[in-house]
């Protein structure tokens, strides 16, 4: 209720609403909103209250600044520079000019809205407005290329940690997603420039759908989508998730940079992958195929067996996955 409440008076930002039409919308007695009011000040909000006129929202804490997120962050150098953007075309855009004008390994650019989100495949990115966090890492790996596609396995193991950290629980579905109860939470875009040894940098464009509203998805996607909010009936605090998915990726990212190991990133992926074990449809270069999904291997690659029992690798590229019955 609290939730919806706050929803209320962001959405009549810097207007007064009546006690009356707060109990309207949200069938919910004036001592119960004047608790609620209480709840959301102690939380941070600048509210003003005037009586008769009702309850004005000045500002909340539920923005993604450096500032807001550095006290839940514990890393040396990822998200230590914070790029914020109250709207942006793609974070991923933003971050690769940055990238080609020198900007630091570990600066995030993080955005509370995106006009042109970009998916993988030429797909397109919903991105409401403070429903989710959008955001991408900028990264100068040591690696070669063909080392830095395996980033994204690390990037969907550090985002599945910080899903798990906050008590829901999700599966990875190789590359690039997370799923709950088989619809999409969030989604990773990995790109890179450089040439085949020597690699300029890398960004890392992480989506997650967090207090987005089933209405705020388009409808197409509706069937496959969902968010922390729908799944686990809470909202979630999206500053403590930035943070925990920064740290967890921080951790696994300098195992493989410095260390040459993506062993626990893999690990991570293949324990709680929706896929191995099931029949899937693979499609590559517009070809579809059904196969049965048996391994990810420490490069990353997907271990398939085909109907007359041919075992094979698939690396990430241009794949998509998808269940026999629907997305996963
Ligand atoms: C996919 O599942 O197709 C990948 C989705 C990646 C979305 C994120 S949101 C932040 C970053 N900026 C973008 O434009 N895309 C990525």
């Amino acid at each position: 209720m609290k939730e919806k409440l706050l929803k209320l008076l962001e959405d009549n930002r810097n207007q007064f609403v009546s006690e009356q039409y707060i109990s309207e919308c949200l069938t919910v007695g004036n001592v119960d909103i004047c608790k609620y009011i209480d709840a959301l000040k102690e939380e941070g909000c600048d509210i003003e209250s005037v009586p008769e006129k009702g309850y004005k929202l000045l500002s909340t804490t539920d923005v993604l600044t450096y500032e807001k997120i550095s006290s839940y962050l514990n890393t040396k150098y990822i998200g230590r520079e914070i790029i914020y953007l109250d709207s942006v075309n793609s974070t991923n855009v933003k971050a690769k000019e940055l990238a080609a004008n020198n900007s630091v390994e570990g600066t995030v650019v993080i955005a509370e809205e995106q006009t042109q989100g970009r998916g993988r495949l030429g797909r397109s990115w919903s991105s409401p407005k403070k429903q989710g966090i959008w955001m991408s890492v900028i990264l100068r790996p040591k690696m070669k290329s063909q080392d830095a596609v395996k980033i994204t396995q690390v990037a969907a193991a550090a985002v599945w940690k910080a899903i798990n950290h906050i008590g829901i629980s999700a599966k990875i579905k190789w590359p690039n997603d997370i799923v709950i109860n088989s619809k999409k939470v969030c989604g990773i875009l990995t790109e890179m420039s450089g040439e085949l040894n020597r690699l300029n940098y890398v960004i890392v464009g992480i989506g997650v759908n967090v207090n987005t509203d089933m209405d705020s998805f388009p409808e197409e996607i509706r069937h496959m989508a969902t968010s922390l909010m729908l799944e686990s009936n809470n909202m979630v605090n999206r500053k403590e998730l930035a943070a925990l998915i920064l740290n967890y990726f921080e951790e696994l990212y300098d195992e493989a940079n410095n260390y040459g190991s993506f062993t626990n990133s893999m690990k991570i992926c293949r324990e709680n992958s929706v896929l191995l074990g099931k029949t899937i449809k693979l499609t590559i270069k517009g070809e579809e195929q059904e196969v049965r999904a048996l391994d990810i291997n420490e490069e990353g690659e997907l271990i398939i067996q085909d109907k007359e029992g041919i075992i094979s690798k698939v690396i990430s590229g241009e794949v998509s996955v998808r269940g026999l019955y629907g997305y996963v």
